[in-house]
């Protein structure tokens, strides 16, 4: 019971059916508290995307209920909801329609009852915030890829949403915007934001996300710690991703006769172990 109150996500026995007859979700049960961080994945197809779309209002459960602090999100209006829950969408294009990328950021301050000085001094912070000053008065068609991806980012982070939501957000990002990104995580999650990704991205979950949700054929096939789910072999197989790396190389030396102990999960400390290793066979042959 304590349980149930204390989620801030609850999706109750969820089914739900495009209007073309496609079943895209099964009997979704799934509860996220605040302050978490999961990776959903799964190959494509799954459900992924039409699931995070649940949170936002905008797709409604053929069966069952989503619920946000304990309340049916059908009580609550689509303006409501997104001032607790931000959306990135995978392709950025789609949720950027101003004229300018200062009118974009305005325009998603709008349903903030802010004054017109407020909305004003708050774009030029955002702005500021994410390189876009220079920018200003570009029209987002006219944006890089990467460029794009950040305004909208940028679009609903302006807003403060305590849920936050990526579709694929590393999908044809390049090193340095993936470490943007990183810093960007983790400074929201020290203040205690929810965070759900939707990725194919196995490194990245493996080393950044605690809790992953694998899905397929629109039914939750595991849920749990990320170190135990993306490395079991079946369930990795069955979801069409691959064991990540560090794992790999694990299971490569075992091969060879070196058994590396079963606490040697990330790299940090694989690299750790591998040279603790080296010294020692280094001093056994001096
Ligand atoms: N607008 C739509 N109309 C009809 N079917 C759709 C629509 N969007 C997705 N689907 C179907 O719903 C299922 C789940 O899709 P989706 O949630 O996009 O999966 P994922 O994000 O895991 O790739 C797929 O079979 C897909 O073809
Ligand atoms: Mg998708």
């Amino acid at each position: 019971m304590l349980n149930e109150m204390n989620s801030l996500i609850h999706f109750q026995d969820v089914n739900f059916s495009y209007p073309n007859g496609t079943i895209a979700l099964k009997e979704i049960n799934l509860k996220i508290n605040k302050g978490e961080s999961i990776a959903v994945m799964g190959q494509n197809g799954a459900g992924k995307t039409t699931l995070v779309r649940m949170l936002n209002g905008l797709l409604r459960p053929t069966s069952g209920r989503v619920l946000i602090e304990g309340e049916d999100i059908i009580t609550s209006t689509i303006g409501l909801l997104s001032k607790k829950v931000g959306i990135i969408f995978q392709n950025p294009m789609h949720q950027l329609f101003s004229n300018t990328v200062a009118e974009e950021i305005k325009f998603s301050l709008k349903s903030l009852d802010l004054s017109k000085e407020e909305v004003e001094e708050k774009t030029n912070t955002i702005l500021n915030e994410y390189g876009f000053e220079r920018y200003a008065d570009r029209s987002p068609m006219n944006l890089s890829g990467g460029e794009s991806k950040k305004l909208a980012i940028a679009s609903i982070m302006c807003r403060d949403p305590d849920i936050l939501v990526f579709d694929e957000p590393t999908l044809g990002q390049d090193a340095n915007e993936i470490k943007i990104f990183l810093d960007m995580l983790e400074k929201e999650s020290k203040k205690k934001k929810t965070i759900i990704m939707v990725t194919h991205n196995v490194e990245f979950a493996f080393e950044h996300v605690p809790r992953v949700v694998l899905m397929t054929n629109g039914r939750i096939l595991a849920d749990g710690p990320t170190n135990r789910l993306l490395t079991n072999e079946t369930l990795v197989n069955r979801s069409s991703l691959i064991l990540p790396q560090v794992f790999r190389l694990k299971l490569g030396l075992k091969t060879l006769g070196l058994e590396v102990p079963d606490n040697i999960i990330q790299k940090v400390d694989m690299v750790k172990f591998l040279s603790n290793y080296f010294e020692t066979e280094k001093k056994e042959v001096n």
